[in-house]
């Protein structure tokens, strides 16, 4: 199932960057609506995974998505393929024919080569295609989809792409060509069955992320998994206005040589809703970059949660009645599907943690941060005017400190000890007490940054409202809704949204329907403990490789096998849980979560795609042989941590906060003896 892969790695590390492709004329084309056109998840999956793509195919690897200005002018370096060669030459003949194409580097880890085609340069021939796919495939797409029309475009446009590329590939080379083209996700699927359409002679592969019928199912309030078999699925696609779309994910699933799903479980949806059970299941990786010194991330979660600490400042200045070295931040993030991402039963569990927090008589403040980018109308006042007057304080006291320091250096150096009327002039105190007026407020700390657009049908807000979650000096859970992704030059916060995940104690993505569920991995690569639930594709894959998650800070919540007031109950049970952690306890679980990252680096999990390729190689040329396919090593084994685990309940007394980092040493040693005791076993 899933080894380590020193081997693969080490393998490759042996040979030049692609030599083997180059030698056998084996070429990837890996085609995605969101190759350099940042979306969602699957943008991470091209990007993360393009270091070990191009380390084992080097130049006969190319991405090929459309061409989105935007996210294309800052991430994608415009340069021509070397003159001559087959890709150069291919995009010439297309070129000739009209199309525009933009070709270059792609800015990420392993700079892979990647073609955009403009949309909009073909778009002219929409009513040809479409008459051609209703010919040869009986598919009618309304005039009136866009997203639909421009997958069509594109489809055909990568289609002839293909096609020149394979012509002069023939003639490049002794050795046949052997070509794989990779298509992601109904949207990229076109491309596809043209190929296949056209009887193109190449292999391909196709991967879904999530079927259309699942996401729209799921968001409807379905009992989805105990009906997976039950759904009358052309009747519900058209009840959905979406039976053209969903034919297009069927046919690409079933004209693919080998299908893949990034989970079992999304491989199960699509037996019963594309009726095609996965050959491979393709889970999804991150590039994983090792610190040099071990405890490095530990370093970054300290500084990036002072800037969150700065933020929390300015948002509740005036109601800033807590202690920030007792405050814990929780967030959840992504694009904005409200029940499918839990949100909602994460904002009712934020209500009875509360309840939890304020009986109990806990001193810990939970400040809970909601990041999904919905319709607004820029930053709102408040949250704007918070920051500048805790601004305005900081300079006044800043420029004030200076000067009393210097009238202190003078008196000093006159032999005289200065008495407090020497040090703090009267017009000091006015410009203070002017500040502390500033930080006055008549309404509550907002629960949103933003003017949302549609405020009043918001779900987000909504749920804020029936819970009450209104930021009082009596709540110890404080809600702030983020409408907008996080970017470095975001003006309240200032961090871009890695940093501000390093920061955090906790992400929660209690999903709903989560094929894999990026979110969460990312939180663990990055030492930060998580809460997921047993129908992401990640929390089972962890289920299936840790021994108990949960001390390794992966919290599964159970969202199949028992009832939504269940599930909100557990959610609500391990945030409390969570916040009677010790800090050393934090510290320690980190540690723990951070040791799990090799479980999701693409250098172990790349291999699966791998395989996928060669299977539809195979399939294709039945003679062609996979110099690599050999048994790559062992199993990753997780097994129940040897020391004390983190939960409260099992652990001895806490330690004070002032001796926290006596202690830490200590536990080091035990999580680093523990940790050697891990190594000897999995060797
Ligand atoms: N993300 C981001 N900025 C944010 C919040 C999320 O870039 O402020 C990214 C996150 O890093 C992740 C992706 O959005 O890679 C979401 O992927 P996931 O697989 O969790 O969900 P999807 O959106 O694909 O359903
Ligand atoms: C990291 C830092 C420590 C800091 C700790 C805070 O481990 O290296 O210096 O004390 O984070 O942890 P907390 O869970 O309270 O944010
Ligand atoms: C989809 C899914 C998400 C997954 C991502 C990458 O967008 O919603 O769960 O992580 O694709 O595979």
């Amino acid at each position: 199932r899933f080894y380590r892969a020193e081997s693969m790695h080490d393998l490759l590390s042996f040979m030049d960057k692609g030599q083997a492709a180059s030698d056998e004329n084996r070429w990837t084309f890996e085609c995605a609506w969101e190759a350099a056109n940042k979306v969602g998840g699957i943008y991470t999956v091209i990007r993360s995974k393009a270091y070990v793509s191009t380390e084992e195919m080097g130049d006969n690897y190319c991405l090929l998505g459309p061409y989105k200005e935007h996210c294309a002018r800052q991430e994608v370096e415009e340069t021509e393929f070397p003159p001559n060669g087959p890709l150069a030459i291919a995009v010439n003949a297309m070129r000739s024919k009209g199309y525009k194409l933009h070709c270059g580097t792609w800015l990420v880890d392993g700079n892979p080569q990647i073609i955009l085609f403009d949309i909009g340069s073909a778009a002219w021939q929409l009513d040809g295609y479409k008459q051609q796919l209703w010919e040869t495939c009986s598919l009618g797409i309304p005039h009136l989809d866009i997203e639909a029309n421009d997958a069509v475009i594109l489809g055909f446009m990568v289609a002839e792409f293909i096609t020149e590329f394979r012509k002069v590939a023939e003639n490049y080379s002794d050795t046949p060509p052997r070509v794989v083209t990779h298509f992601h996700e109904w949207q990229a699927g076109m491309g596809l069955i043209i190929l296949r359409v056209r009887h193109i002679d190449v292999a391909t592969v196709f991967t879904t992320h999530a079927t259309l019928l699942g996401r729209y199912l799921c968001a409807g309030n379905t009992d989805f998994y105990n009906n997976l078999d039950k759904f009358a699925v052309d009747e519900e696609a058209g009840k959905r206005q979406i039976y053209h779309r969903y034919c297009m994910e069927r046919a690409a699933a079933h004209m693919t040589h080998i299908f893949t799903t990034v989970s079992d479980i999304t491989g199960y949806e699509a037996e019963h809703l594309l009726k095609r059970k996965a050959d491979i299941i393709t889970p999804n990786g991150l590039n994983v970059k090792k610190f040099s010194a071990l405890h490095e991330f530990q370093n970054l979660h300290a500084l990036a949660k002072d800037k969150i600490h700065e933020f929390v400042r300015g948002h509740f200045y005036g109601h800033f009645n807590f202690d920030l070295d007792k405050t814990l931040y929780l967030f959840t993030a992504g694009r904005y599907e409200f029940g499918n991402k839990g949100a909602d039963i994460f904002i009712e569990a934020l209500a009875r943690l509360n309840h939890y927090l304020k009986s109990s008589g806990s001193d810990v403040t939970v400040v809970a941060f909601l990041i999904f980018p919905a319709k607004t109308n820029n930053f709102n006042v408040e949250s704007l005017r918070g920051h500048a007057v805790t601004k305005a304080l900081r300079d006044t006291i800043s420029d004030i400190q200076q000067k009393v320091g210097k009238r202190m250096y003078d008196i000093c150096l006159r032999g005289h000890l200065p008495e407090p009327s020497d040090l703090l002039h009267k017009d000091e105190t006015v410009r203070l007490k002017r500040c502390l007026y500033a930080l006055q407020r008549d309404g509550l700390p907002p629960v949103t940054t933003h003017n949302v657009v549609d405020d009043w049908s918001d779900p987000v807000l909504n749920a804020v409202r029936r819970c009450q979650m209104f930021n009082t000096v009596n709540d110890n859970v404080k809600v702030i809704f983020h409408p907008e992704f996080l970017t470095s030059t975001n003006p309240l916060f200032g961090l871009d949204y890695e940093e501000f995940v390093r920061g955090c104690h906790l992400g929660v993505f209690p999903s709903y329907y989560e094929p894999w569920g990026y979110t969460p991995a990312e939180c663990t690569v990055m030492g930060i403990p998580s809460i997921t639930t047993n129908l992401s594709g990640f929390g089972c894959f962890m289920q299936e490789h840790i021994a108990d998650p949960m001390s390794y800070g992966i919290y599964v919540v159970d969202r199949r096998y028992i009832s939504l007031e269940g599930s909100v109950q557990q959610l609500a049970q391990y945030m409390f849980d969570f916040t009677k952690m010790s800090r050393r306890q934090r510290i320690i679980q980190r540690n723990r979560t951070e040791r799990l990252s090799d479980l999701m680096d693409w250098r172990n999990l790349g291999i699966y795609y791998r395989q996928a390729r060669a299977q539809a190689l195979k399939i294709v040329y039945p003679d062609y042989v996979d110099h690599m396919d050999q048994e790559l090593g062992k199993r990753f084994n997780y097994p129940r941590p040897i020391s004390e685990p983190p939960s409260p309940s099992h652990s001895r007394a806490t330690t004070p906060a002032a001796s926290v980092h006596g202690s830490d040493d200590e536990d080091e040693v035990d999580e680093e003896k523990e940790l050697a005791e891990l190594r000897i076993k999995d060797n």
